[in-house]
């Protein structure tokens, strides 16, 4: 077999820092907490872990409002810890990536507050986008905050400054080369601590265009960038290819510079894996072009029903467009932003999706808790914390529910996350999902999970190519089984209601609703369930 760069079909496990584990009793997790719990990572089998931001932040913006990109926030401990954390990790054999938030700043960086002392023309207002307000004193533009409100705030001598997302987090002006200077510094500074890659937060973001220009119909579009909001299809695609601040030409030529920083570190193989929400989704591909970053999300997943035609669809789909690229896809089915899937879709789809999609070729991406098959927390409007919940007034309830705290042991909430108040409730619904509970339950969906990733890095990666056998265009019952061929393992997955049966050779090695059944010529697939099969 040849060996294949490892980020190119890594299992990369997400954590959410601050819900991780909680080892000073603050009610919040912190970098230590990590460390401490990086056997259990690697017990679980996976390549990588990308964490989450654990910068300086006032954290109006779960730790996305950077203050500082080259410290660590004390909630989460000191730069010492994550060296450890790092070493600790490499010492597991386990990759780390680290997020890096390019499009904006905290308004505490220290850049901004000279910003705003220096005043109107100043080069300190130049690395951000500062504009006059209007003669009737409206913001220089219409365009609508992705956490809703306007996305410009006005500061006391008048002028307006540019924010995307919560007025605490103004854009920076990427034509300033200020700020080219300082982010190749900052990624250069954890490199030389020892990340192996970065997430970019918002990749797709950092150049604007004509921003004085007025968009036709804000409104609807920030509907259409709400994935919650119901819209035709028609309607949003067309509104989607008019963000005036989403995927620019000139964001490529940061790549491209940013590429030959992650390749002057040579055989240590740095990757980075960009977040860019954009259309059509042929533009995806354009961020993962030979020059330019390794990895490009995939968002489809993490909308998707659980439905045969449309998973074909997007599958092949992705699979299709990073082969124009000669890249391979990235599968996500939950992150920090969205719905738990298993809330999303229901428990016994979710399991079926993530075994299913585990066996497809390129990377997966699994977030924290997923394992355990964790739904979102029930959690009243007065926990949460989410600036979308705060600037929508309510309206968009926003992305608490899936930042809830990890279970770990015990029967009482909040299950060993934290000797002291922790900073989301955990349901003590949750009293099955803890890992100390799936660790004793053989069929849990934990030791599932374990099992189906030793199965994949043993028998799956020797190819990158999957067969479809069964699907809405192969075979009979296409719009209940889907069905592929990788490599020596058969993968099945019953999206009906109803169990089935299948008649592909081959031992059952594996089944997302619980015990195997081997060696049986007729293999039964519980209804909403997927099986893996050694051909
Ligand atoms: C992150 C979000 C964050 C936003 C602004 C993203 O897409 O994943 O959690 O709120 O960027 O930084």
């Amino acid at each position: 077999m040849k060996s294949l760069p490892w980020w190119k079909e890594a299992v990369i496990y997400q954590i959410y820092p601050r819900s991780f584990f909680d080892s000073n009793g603050d009610g919040e997790g912190d970098l230590p907490g990590i460390t401490s719990k990086l056997n259990y990572v690697q017990q679980l089998g996976v390549d990588a872990i990308w964490l989450s931001p654990f910068y300086t932040s006032p954290n109006k913006d779960g730790g996305y409002d950077v203050a500082d990109p080259r410290n660590v926030d004390p909630r989460f401990g000191s730069l010492e810890d994550a060296k450890e954390l790092i070493s600790s990790a490499h010492q597991l054999k386990l990759k780390v990536i680290a997020d890096i938030v390019p499009n904006h700043f905290s308004d505490q960086h220290e850049w901004f507050q000279a910003a705003l002392l220096a005043g109107p023309g100043s080069p300190e207002r130049a690395r951000f986008h500062f504009h006059d307000a209007n003669p009737d004193g409206t913001p220089p533009n219409n365009w609508i905050s992705l956490f809703g409100g306007p996305s410009w705030t006005r500061v006391d001598d008048g002028q307006y400054y540019l924010h995307l997302f919560d007025s605490s987090q103004p854009d920076l002006n990427w034509d300033n080369a200020d700020v080219h200077e300082d982010f190749e510094k900052t990624l250069r500074f954890w490199l030389d601590l020892g990340v192996d890659g970065f997430r970019i937060d918002v990749a797709h973001g950092l150049v604007k265009e004509n921003v004085l220009e007025h968009h036709h119909d804000p409104q609807s579009l920030s509907n259409a960038l709400r994935l919650d909001y119901p819209m035709e299809p028609e309607e949003r695609n067309e509104l989607l290819l008019s963000v005036p601040y989403f995927d620019r030409q000139g964001v490529h030529e940061i790549y491209r510079k940013w590429r030959k920083i992650f390749d002057s570190y040579g055989d240590r193989e740095i990757m980075a894996v960009a977040e860019a929400w954009v259309h059509p989704p042929i533009n995806a591909t354009k961020y993962v072009r030979a020059d330019e970053l390794h990895q490009v999300f995939n968002f489809d997943l993490l909308t998707a029903p659980f439905d045969a035609a449309y998973l074909f669809e997007v599958i092949n789909r992705s699979i299709e467009l990073n082969s124009t690229v000669d890249a391979l896809p990235t599968w996500a089915l939950s992150n920090h932003d969205s719905p738990r899937v298993a809330s999303r879709i229901g428990d016994d789809q979710s399991r079926a999706l993530a075994f299913f999609v585990l066996a497809l070729p390129g990377s997966n991406y699994i977030f924290a808790g997923q394992e355990l098959g964790l739904p979102d927390g029930e959690l009243s409007d007065h926990d949460r914390q989410d600036p979308s919940f705060i600037r929508s007034n309510g309206l968009i309830k926003g992305r608490d529910g899936a930042r809830v705290p990890l279970p770990w042991s015990g029967d009482i909430s909040p299950f060993g996350f934290t000797t002291g108040k922790p900073w989301l409730p955990l349901s003590q619904s949750w009293k099955n999902f803890t890992v100390e509970h799936e660790n004793s339950d053989p069929h849990s969906l934990l030791n599932l999970f374990r099992s189906a990733l030793s199965i994949r890095r043993k028998h799956l990666l020797e190819s990158q190519q999957i067969e479809w056998i069964e699907s809405p265009s192969h075979g009979a019952r296409g719009g209940s089984i889907l069905a592929f061929k990788r490599a020596a393992i058969t993968v099945v997955m019953n999206l009906s209601g109803e169990g089935m049966d299948v008649e592909f050779p081959g031992e059952v090695l594996f089944a997302s609703s619980g015990p195997v059944q081997v060696n049986v010529s007729k293999k039964h697939v519980p209804a909403r369930s997927c099986i893996w099969i050694s051909n």
